[in-house]
């Protein structure tokens, strides 16, 4: 199927402040930035050091379905999916099995700037769920997290990908040309940073599916396209789209 998967997306936006009802230019710009980092179209493409020979263009484009907005009084949200039902002061998911629902929100408990529901879930709480202010580029997007790649990552864990590290030290991401993590990596390191796992690879910290600052992840691998692309697959989870 690659190149020619097209997901639509549903922007439900759950504000409390004026700002946090996000434009539909911060919104558009985030399909955009999806668009360039799923087709290696990102400006940093052309000169990923150390693993250009496994970086990959995993051939999916989004195109914006649907945009709902709704006022809330809550200041902050849980990971607990409460923005996913209208019963719980949310907005429900729009056709989850046929559409990639995003959640907006003012903030999350414990400073979570956002997460995701792997493939196989229950369809009414599939999708993912970002802070406004990690959405997009433009309007409340704040550095470090104003180049939209935690909508990135998040998709990446929508279609099945694990975290670089395995979630562990030394930790195993099910992906064959990812190296060995201690653990995850954040702010922007300096290169190369090697891992003291077996064989002492250089790190991936510019793989979107580590912790690192937006401005300093920009590679999805051969490896993970393939994962991601299987999901698209009969009993993938992600066969509807
Ligand atoms: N902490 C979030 C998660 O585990 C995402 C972090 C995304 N990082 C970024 N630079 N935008 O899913
Ligand atoms: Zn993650
Ligand atoms: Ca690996």
């Amino acid at each position: 199927p690659d190149g020619s998967i097209e997901i639509p997306v549903a922007v439900n936006v759950l504000y409390r402040t004026a700002a946090q009802n996000i434009s539909l230019a911060q919104i558009q710009s985030q399909i955009d930035i999806l668009n360039k980092d799923y087709n290696g179209l990102n400006s940093e493409y052309g000169s990923v050091p150390y693993y250009n020979s496994v970086k990959a263009a995993v051939g999916i484009h989004f195109v914006l379905d649907t945009v709902v907005r709704k006022s809330t009084t809550r200041t902050s949200w849980a990971t607990n999916d409460a923005m996913k039902r209208t019963s719980t002061g949310g907005l429900n998911a729009i056709t989850p099995d046929s559409v990639l629902n995003i959640w907006i929100v003012g903030a999350m408990t414990g400073g979570v700037i956002g997460y995701a529901q792997f493939p196989g879930g229950t369809a009414a709480t599939d999708g993912v769920v970002i802070v406004h202010s990690c959405f997009g580029n433009t309007g409340t997007a704040a550095a470090p997290f104003n180049l939209g790649r935690t909508a990135t990552h998040e998709i990446g864990h929508w279609l099945n990908l694990r975290h670089i590290w395995g979630d562990a030290n030394c930790g195993n991401d099910f992906v064959g040309d990812t190296p060995l993590h201690n653990e995850e990596n954040y702010g922007c390191p300096t290169l190369p940073h090697y891992s003291t796992c077996t064989g002492t690879p250089i790190e991936m910290t510019m793989n979107y599916m580590d912790y690192t600052d937006d401005a300093c992840m920009y590679m999805f691998t051969q490896g993970q396209k393939t994962r991601m692309l299987a999901t698209f697959l009969t009993g993938g989870g992600r066969n509807g789209f």
